[in-house]
């Protein structure tokens, strides 16, 4: 019997009731948008641990907020896959996502706790508030009104996650009876050390083996456009 079989089987049998999902930038890849570790590779050879860091942007603003241009870009123009829709499909589910694409609310997710920011709201260093900017700047870096440089409101390697965000996905991973991982290669904290929060039956769905700290229940070797779908639907047979 296949993984995804088995793991149909398994949620059946469960009938859950309160289920959580974790994603990472694997989700969005159907969507043609590139992951940071997987075969897709990076732009420009850079390593996102070279280019998404405050010191970074401390020496050279301009080539962080073209790299943030460019991946807007490629988001602007991507769509939900069928991943993102199926999860939508989830009324009742809490989606933990480290991606910063907003495809997860895009595709009508409501509840949605983005770990890592969103690539289309900026922030004024100065004064620490943030603004919505779907469309590309006009000249980089961008300034705020008050004259200081807005920089990406997405969390950089070395930076705080927000408190508010990680009691959220905290709480949701603990009180979950059901956990389904897509496409993260589990290898970034503390986000991917959320995934030990949880007890109950869980199915990880990623062409590749992850280094999530607590193998799944299940392991589906798929990509997340075409195992997703029928996870969900056994998620919602049980909830009918
Ligand atoms: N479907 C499912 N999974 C996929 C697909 C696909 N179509 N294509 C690739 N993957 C898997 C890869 O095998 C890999 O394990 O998605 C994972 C992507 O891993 P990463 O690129 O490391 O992305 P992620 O785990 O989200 O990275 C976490 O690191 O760079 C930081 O802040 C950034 O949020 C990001 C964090």
């Amino acid at each position: 019997m296949s993984e995804v079989a088995q793991a149909v089987e398994a949620i059946r049998k469960l009938r859950p009731r309160r289920v959580v999902l974790f994603t990472g930038a694997g989700v969005s890849a159907d969507s043609g948008i590139p992951t940071f570790r997987g075969n897709e590779g990076l732009w420009r050879n850079f390593r996102a641990e070279d280019l998404a860091t405050p010191q970074a942007f401390e020496r050279d603003p301009v080539l962080v907020w073209q790299w943030y241009e460019m991946r807007r870009d490629i988001i602007r123009n991507a769509k939900p896959n069928a991943a993102h829709l199926a999860i939508a499909r989830l009324h009742d589910a809490v989606v933990i996502t480290q991606n910063v694409d907003g495809l997860h609310k895009r595709a009508g997710s409501g509840d949605v706790v983005e770990l890592h920011g969103n690539i289309f709201r900026a922030r004024c260093v100065r004064e620490g508030t943030t603004t919505l900017r779907e469309a590309p700047f006009a000249s980089l870096p961008p300034h705020c009104e008050c004259g200081a440089m807005l920089r990406p409101d997405v969390v950089w390697f070395g930076e705080m996650l927000s408190e508010p965000a990680i009691a959220r996905a905290s709480a949701a991973m603990m009180g979950a009876d059901l956990l389904v991982v897509v496409g993260t290669s589990g290898v970034v904290y503390p986000a991917a050390g959320l995934v030990s929060l949880h007890r109950g039956l869980s199915v990880e769905i990623n062409p590749q083996a992850s280094s999530l700290p607590s193998a799944c229940t299940f392991a589906i070797p798929a990509r997340a456009a075409e195992a997703t779908p029928p996870i969900v639907d056994a998620i919602l047979e049980g909830s009918e």
